[in-house]
């Protein structure tokens, strides 16, 4: 079981589009995805479960529950092989006392660590922008970390600063926490300015940054509208001709 988190600690980089994409383009491919949405503004939620608002008794951050939560909470999307844990509006309820709690940054890790491997191939974490504790939990828990880049001034700033985040997530709580890959999003190839900034990531970066950009496409930015996956939506589309490429990169680590 791989586990990625989605992160970059500015808002509007790309995070969600691409956990929605990703997870569903490796559900097509048939490997078994377990979403789970850490935002509370529950976009990735809203989206693929068709705007319903499901009522959950129990949150995944219940400090009394084990692994079994973890089942228990996923439910099915449209998407074959892809079920989402929905973000919780009775998580704040947990956060008081999971604040207090000394192994408060590792709940998410111990929980996904016994649970049987066979359940999902991938388990795939969307965060809310910034640095909270629900989000250190998920870099915990995680091996792969996914980073979606806009592609504009300043973005190299952010990326230096989430390196030194998951630096001291290395060496405090999970030393397994590797860079999968920068992955540089909404780049409109016939603007100078987002091609230089993705050189600039490369020469930086290096073999960090993956082979794919994600294209500005406004078919990625209707389909939740539609609440459908870009494969769903438009398959011919850029934005899934893009997140498909960068689908294949990912299965190409799968035996690595
Ligand atoms: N490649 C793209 N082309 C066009 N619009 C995009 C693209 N990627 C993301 N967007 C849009 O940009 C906005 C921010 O993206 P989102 O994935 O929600 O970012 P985050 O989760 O990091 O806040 C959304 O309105 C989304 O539809
Ligand atoms: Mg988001």
């Amino acid at each position: 079981m791989r586990k990625i988190v989605i992160n970059n600690q500015k808002g509007g980089s790309g995070k969600t589009t691409t956990a929605v994409n990703i997870s569903a383009g490796l559900a097509d491919k048939g490997k078994k995805v377990l979403l789970v949405d850490l935002d509370p503004g529950a976009s990735t939620s809203i989206w693929l479960l068709g705007g319903e608002r499901p009522e959950v008794e129990k949150d995944l951050f219940d400090l009394n529950s084990g692994a079994e939560l973890i089942s228990e909470l996923a439910l099915k999307t449209t998407v074959k092989n892809l079920d989402i844990i929905p973000f919780s509006p009775i998580r704040h309820r947990n956060t008081k006392s999971l604040k207090e709690s000394p192994n408060k940054s590792q709940l998410l890790k111990k929980k996904f660590q016994n649970l049987p491997g066979n359940s999902w191939d991938y388990v795939i974490f969307d965060c809310a922008p910034g640095l909270n504790l629900s989000t250190v939990n998920a870099l915990a828990a995680s091996e792969e970390l996914i980073i979606p880049v806009v592609a504009q001034a300043l973005t190299l700033y952010g990326v230096i600063g989430l390196l030194e985040t998951v630096e001291s997530i290395q060496l405090k709580l999970n030393p397994d926490l590797h860079i999968a890959g920068i992955l540089p999003c909404r780049v409109d190839p016939a603007i100078r300015h987002n091609m230089e900034i993705v050189e600039l990531l490369i020469e930086r970066f290096g073999i960090l940054v993956y082979n794919t950009y994600i294209r500005e496409d406004i078919k990625l930015a209707e389909c939740p509208s539609f609440f459908q996956t870009i494969f769903q939506y438009d398959p011919k589309s850029y934005g899934a001709t893009d997140y498909r490429a960068v689908v294949g990169e990912i299965l190409s680590k799968d035996n690595k």
